[in-house]
């Protein structure tokens, strides 16, 4: 998709990102959620715009020398274009820049899509957290990027 810009989230992004978030999830985050996480000063969020509107997001929270991805969505009708690959890259570079150590995440065991992106670039499989999701509940594998790698 051409005309793809990443930058640093802001509240004002938030009604699109909702918009984005609960067409992706069945336990979306709220509007508050979203409001409370940017004012943290350990969150660092993203989204992906193109020349209308926002197309997709990232949230990361970076404690220690950790950033732990707490969601990542693309717009329905944006996805496979690529998007969700310039937001990653989004976050591995601020990672570098930081020189952070570890990216962690979960992912469904069921979210295929999801898997191969992580897998792409290099994140991998450390372990399973017990129906840690909901409707429906399922496993949740944690995934890892070590980046001394
Ligand atoms: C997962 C998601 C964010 C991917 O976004 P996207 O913009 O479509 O992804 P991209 O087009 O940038 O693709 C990046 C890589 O992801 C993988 N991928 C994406 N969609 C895929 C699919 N349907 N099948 C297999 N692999 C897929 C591929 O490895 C792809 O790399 P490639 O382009 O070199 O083949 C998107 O499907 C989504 O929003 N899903 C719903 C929300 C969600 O599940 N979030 C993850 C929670 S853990």
């Amino acid at each position: 998709m051409d005309n793809i810009i990443v930058r640093v989230m802001t509240s004002d992004d938030i009604d699109q990102v909702v918009e984005i978030e609960e067409e992706a999830f069945s336990s979306p985050w709220t509007r508050k959620g979203f409001e409370e996480s940017l004012s943290y000063d350990y969150s660092r969020f993203y989204v992906a715009t193109n020349d209308k509107q926002v197309v997709g997001y990232i949230g990361t929270y970076c404690m220690f020398d950790d950033v732990d991805i707490t969601n990542v969505a693309v717009r329905g009708n944006c996805r496979r274009k690529g998007v969700a690959n310039k937001l990653l890259e989004a976050v591995l570079g601020y990672s570098l820049e930081k020189k952070l150590s570890y990216i962690n995440l979960e992912v469904r065991p069921s979210n295929i899509p999801a898997r191969k992106l992580y897998e792409k670039y290099g994140f991998e499989e450390i372990g399973i957290r017990k129906n840690f999701y909901t409707k429906p509940v399922e496993d949740g594998i944690i995934m890892q990027k070590d980046m001394s790698k």
